[in-house]
């Protein structure tokens, strides 16, 4: 296998205030990448129109080429240079939702390069919640695209220490804007014909989407494998996502048939919810009934993990309404698709 060498530079981590964020304006304006804080996720950025820019965060984060970028813009009128139509529903879900933590998926122009699109023609574009992130933009006065700042198929960052930690010594800057309000990325919905897909759920609910535009349709690969034979409409389904080096064993269950279950292993480590009491060495990922509680956590837990070296985690399955949608996708496809449902057994 070819391995690509990313020569080490020195990472920076500043505070996001008045004289950061314009630092991080101009290194974004001068061809740099940096990472930056969202009300989801850490996000690495770059300029939209520098390809050689874009081209950094393939490189600094080991991201395959077909996977597109979500174009992150501060003020509405940005659309119109990235958009070649925004349809009716789109519009709809655009003044609900955004500033938030929702991603439209529309037929782009030519000014976004393929580069940025993963070779599609559509465009994945957000306003975030974040003033940061939105401050940031503004004074680059570019739209910029960002994936999670996390290294390809690790967890990912909602701290700018998980974002040093992956990429230290790849990037020059990471603004520190303490941790993620949501914890899990953004909803990625498709808006094209005027139909409304969910391509990976997250901090906005399927409930909030069909309040606002009636039917959504459910793409199969938010809980189910991808087939290798098909080509997903969301390219990054395909990859490895989400996973600590552990290995997840998701499992459906009662607390008491849990701990019955995991009795039965050798060296077991469970990831459960507050307050609950289990037979072996634990962490908690949040309240069993408050969602976005667990949206906060999970992915720092993910982190713990292998920093305690951990080989097999037995985590409880949450509730899967509203954003536990988002959480059960993230949690699934770290195991592999995989699950255990002890529901049915004496
Ligand atoms: O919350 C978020 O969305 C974070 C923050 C930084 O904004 N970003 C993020 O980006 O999660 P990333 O690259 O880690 O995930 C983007 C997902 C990928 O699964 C990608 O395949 C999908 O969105 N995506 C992006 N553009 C798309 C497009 N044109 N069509 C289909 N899927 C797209
Ligand atoms: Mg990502």
């Amino acid at each position: 296998m070819k391995t690509i060498e990313v020569s080490k530079i020195l990472t920076e981590i500043k505070k996001a205030d008045k004289t950061s964020l314009k630092y991080a304006a101009d290194l974004l304006n001068s061809g740099e990448i940096v990472a930056i804080p969202t009300e989801t996720v850490y996000g690495l950025a770059a300029n939209i129109y520098d390809d050689e820019a874009v081209k950094k965060i393939f490189l600094a984060k080991g991201r395959p080429s077909d996977n597109p970028l979500i174009v992150h813009i501060s003020d509405f009128s940005m659309v119109n240079d990235l958009a070649f139509e925004f349809e009716p529903k789109a519009k709809l879900l655009a003044e609900a939702f955004w500033p938030g933590p929702l991603t439209i998926v529309i037929k782009k122009t030519k000014a976004v390069s393929n580069l940025v699109s993963g070779g599609l023609d559509t465009v994945g574009i957000r306003i975030p919640e974040s003033k940061i992130t939105r401050d940031i933009i503004r004074l680059a006065n570019v739209p910029v695209c960002a994936p999670s700042a996390n290294l390809s198929g690790t967890p990912s960052p909602t701290s700018a220490q998980h974002v040093f930690d992956d990429l230290n010594g790849r990037i020059p800057l990471i603004i520190d804007g303490g941790n993620c309000d949501v914890g899990i990325e953004s909803t990625v919905v498709s808006v094209l014909n005027n139909c409304v897909t969910l391509l990976r759920p997250g901090g906005i609910t399927p409930e909030q989407l069909s309040n606002v535009v009636g039917e959504i349709i459910i793409d199969k690969n938010v809980i189910s494998k991808p087939d290798e034979n098909l080509i997903p409409l969301s390219p990054g389904v395909k990859y490895k996502h989400y996973s600590p080096k552990a290995k997840i064993v998701l499992i459906k269950s009662s607390l008491e048939k849990f701990n019955q279950f995991i009795l039965t292993k050798e060296n077991p480590f469970a990831l459960v919810f507050d307050n609950e009491k289990v037979e072996c060495d634990s962490l908690s990922y949040g309240d069993i009934n408050d969602s976005l509680s667990q949206a906060r956590l999970l992915f720092q837990r993910l982190r713990e993990v292998d920093k305690l070296y951990i080989k097999t985690v037995y985590v409880r399955c949450p509730n899967t309404d509203g954003i536990g949608l988002g959480i059960y996708n993230r949690l699934i496809r770290a195991a592999n698709y995989e699950e255990i449902s002890l529901w049915n057994q004496l």
